[in-house]
């Protein structure tokens, strides 16, 4: 058991933050089994933070392409379709060498670790060995991990060495690799992941579908993330993307549909009855999606939501920069952006989200996405921590620019925008998942 004495916030719905003073969190075998008041609860700690931290809950990536992490920040002025043939698909081939993959699992875990991403929901390769290496390598250094093989055989859509041998085999080696994944321990879960529509065969996604059915593992892939993918999931079946998956069996509750970009009403109404939801992925969007993802209109509709990085569409490790992202680029879609249009013709009216809203997607949000009990400090739930450092009275500490002045910065709701915002790795002093210290700046 250890007692935790801090100050935090976190929210349990997208406008209703809930600030912790002082309290004391009471952690027992990775669960929190007791959150009160210190005043009500004098009694020792074994860590005390008030003063010196804010402490937040851990931050979860929805959407992450671990084998992309060599490629972040390069190509990203191509549009998607060149970007995957032209960059992406040459550097997904070589995880045939497990080897290579191994080395960089390691530096991605434990960088996204530092950032503050204790639970990541990661798209690996086509390769069964390298899949399972990243699972392993997440239960060693200790990340919550959603870990699915990607799956992908579409003759005419997929370059010959990242395509599963047929249908039938891309089946199995999901099966295999979701095997060797649930063997894993607690932090690793299987899912079954089909790479996108255009990738995939009739066969496969429906081979896939049965599979989500039988198993009941959760399922992610991508859905209407641009003009181009939507364009052409229309012209192969005369549907909507979300209506193809769903028809596949696909989208089931749990299901990560990444962007999510061009859905319309009707498409994510369909996700909200089935429970699906999606990975909002403000950065990667901007580069690659030809649209802003309408957050408070897919809320609105009832579909579930979280924030992803979309590493390495997007060209940030941390899901932090995500939240201040997406509370920009929705202001962006309320106001629009072409002058020669009149003010009240130019934006979508009603889409901006504030901080407060942004991190709930970024915590609670994105757990209730994927279903896993973290994201608030809550009795019940496992503790899944972040502590970032404050300076306070301009000691200078934080190249970030994080502080707090006496007399400038004591309301709580200030103090939270400039730790939502501004929080780096660098602030990052202790990263707790599972209840574990697993990463931070300052030594144990
Ligand atoms: N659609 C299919 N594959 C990908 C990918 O790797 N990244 C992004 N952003 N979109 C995709
Ligand atoms: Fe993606």
């Amino acid at each position: 058991m250890t007692r935790y004495r801090i100050e935090a916030f976190h929210a349990d719905a997208p406008d209703r933050l809930d600030h912790l003073d002082d309290h004391v969190v009471t952690v027992t075998d990775g669960v929190i089994t007791a959150v009160s008041p210190r005043a009500d609860d004098p009694a020792p700690v074994d860590v005390d933070l008030v003063g010196s931290h804010v402490v937040l809950p851990g931050f979860v990536d929805a959407h992450v392409h671990a084998p992309q992490w060599p490629q972040l920040g390069t190509g990203l002025d191509l549009p998607l379709e060149r970007w995957l043939a032209e960059h992406t698909f040459p550097l997904e081939s070589r995880y045939a060498d497990a080897a290579f993959a191994a080395s960089v699992w390691r530096d991605l875990v434990a960088t996204l670790l530092a950032h503050g991403t204790t639970t990541a929901v990661y798209f690996a390769t086509r390769h069964l060995e390298a899949t399972v290496e990243l699972g392993r390598t997440c239960a060693a250094l200790g990340q919550r991990a959603l870990v699915g093989r990607v799956a992908m055989d579409h003759p005419e859509m997929t370059p010959p060495e990242l395509r599963d041998p047929s249908p039938a085999e891309g089946v199995e080696l999901t099966v295999e690799a979701n095997r060797r994944l649930g063997e894993l321990g607690p932090l690793v879960t299987p899912v079954i992941t089909p790479r996108f529509v255009p990738a995939c065969t009739d066969a496969l996604l429906a081979g896939l579908g049965d599979l989500a059915a039988s198993t009941g593992a959760i399922v992610q892939t991508h859905c209407s993330e641009s003009d181009w993918e939507h364009a052409h999931v229309a012209e192969r079946f005369g549907r909507s993307d979300t209506a193809v998956l769903d028809g596949f069996g696909l989208l089931r509750d749990h299901t990560v549909l990444a962007h999510g970009d061009h859905m319309g009403d009707d498409d994510l109404r369909l996700a909200a009855r089935r429970g699906a939801g999606v990975a909002h992925c403000p950065r990667s969007n901007m580069l690659f999606a030809n649209a802003v993802f309408g957050v408070r209109r897919a809320r609105a509709l009832g579909t579930r939501v979280g924030l992803g990085t979309d590493i390495a569409g997007g060209d940030q490790p941390g899901v932090a920069s995500q939240m201040s992202l997406a509370v920009a680029v929705s202001q962006m879609l309320e106001d629009g952006v072409d002058r020669d249009l009149a003010a009240e013709r130019r934006g979508a009216p009603g889409s901006r989200i504030d901080v407060v809203h942004a991190f709930w997607l970024a915590t609670a949000g994105g757990a209730d996405l994927i279903g896993q009990p973290v994201g608030r400090f809550e009795v019940g739930r496992r503790f899944d921590a972040l502590a970032v450092r404050v300076d306070t009275g301009g000691s200078g500490r934080a190249t970030s620019g994080l502080r707090f002045w006496d007399g400038v910065d004591d309301e709580p709701a200030r103090r939270f925008d400039k730790v939502v915002r501004l929080a780096g790795p660098a602030d990052l002093d202790h990263v707790w998942v599972d209840g574990v210290r697993r990463s931070g700046t300052m030594a144990e």
